[in-house]
């Protein structure tokens, strides 16, 4: 199984849409994936509509959980709202406090995907998420800001490779939220190929605004518009990770 944060500490960078839209390209592909939404805003749930009796927050603190497949190969583990927040403090003081997740799941076989989406902060659930993982994508929108955050992100994957000793590597930096009208686009992109030769995906995800509508809808970008930029990014994006897993 290939377990993947998406991850980075600004906000709005195309987190979720990616955890969302790779999953669900993944799933169409044939592959079983499982959503964990580490986010308390709780957005996969609203997507999928997914009704679940217990959640991540139940996970950490019960090893519990209610997994709900929401498509076809597709399951979600909800986020629990405000509740892994107050949960984020419970686990604050327990020993092996970063590993709680990576125990809880370890049991967790019959899929070839697991794919975090993380909030925009360095909190607890974050940690374990990457301690968890395996693979990192950090989608960085195309301004200078989101860039400042993708290097926060790979601090933290550092400490966070040190104290836990995980295996965790970048799979790769995503660039999002691409206008191909502005030169602002162009030279953002310029820089993250610069500062991180290979380890930025081929693959551009270009402003479309049917990426933004989908989720109103509750539906991915797949069966929203299959005649879209943002689904032809988001397929290009699926068979990158597939080439880089196999
Ligand atoms: N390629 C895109 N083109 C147009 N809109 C996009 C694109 N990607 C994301 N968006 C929109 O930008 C907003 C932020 O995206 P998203 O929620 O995926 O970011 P996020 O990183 O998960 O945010 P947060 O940090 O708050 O969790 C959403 O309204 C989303 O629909
Ligand atoms: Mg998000």
């Amino acid at each position: 199984m290939v377990k993947i944060s998406v991850i980075t500490s600004k906000g709005g960078t195309g987190k979720t849409t990616t955890a969302i839209n790779l999953g669900h390209g993944l799933a169409l592909s044939g592959k079983r994936v499982i959503l964990i939404d580490c986010d308390p805003h709780g957005d996969l749930g609203l997507v999928f509509s997914a009704e679940a009796e217990k959640n991540l927050s139940d996970l950490l603190r019960t090893g519990k959980t209610t997994v709900t497949q929401v498509r076809h190969n597709l399951f979600l583990i909800k986020s629990g709202g405000k509740s892994l927040t107050e949960t984020e403090l419970a686990i604050a003081n327990r020993d092996g406090r970063e590993f709680i997740l990576r125990n809880a799941l370890s049991d967790l076989r019959n899929c070839d995907f697991l794919i975090c989406d993380c909030a925009p902060s360095r909190n607890l659930i974050n940690i374990n998420a990457l301690a968890l993982s395996d693979q990192v994508i950090i989608p960085v929108s195309m301004d200078y800001l989101a860039l400042n955050g993708a290097k926060h992100t790979i601090e933290m994957m550092r400490e966070v490779r040190r104290f836990t000793r995980a295996n965790l590597d970048l799979m790769g930096i995503l660039a999002t939220q691409y206008d191909v009208r502005t030169n602002l686009s162009q030279e953002i992109y310029e820089v993250l190929c610069k500062h991180f030769p290979n380890k930025v995906f081929e693959t551009v995800i270009r402003v479309n605004t049917r990426l933004r509508e989908a989720p109103s809808y509750g539906k991915t970008i797949f069966e929203y518009t299959i005649n879209s930029t943002g689904s032809e990014d988001y397929f290009n994006l699926t068979n990158e990770v597939l080439r880089m897993s196999q």
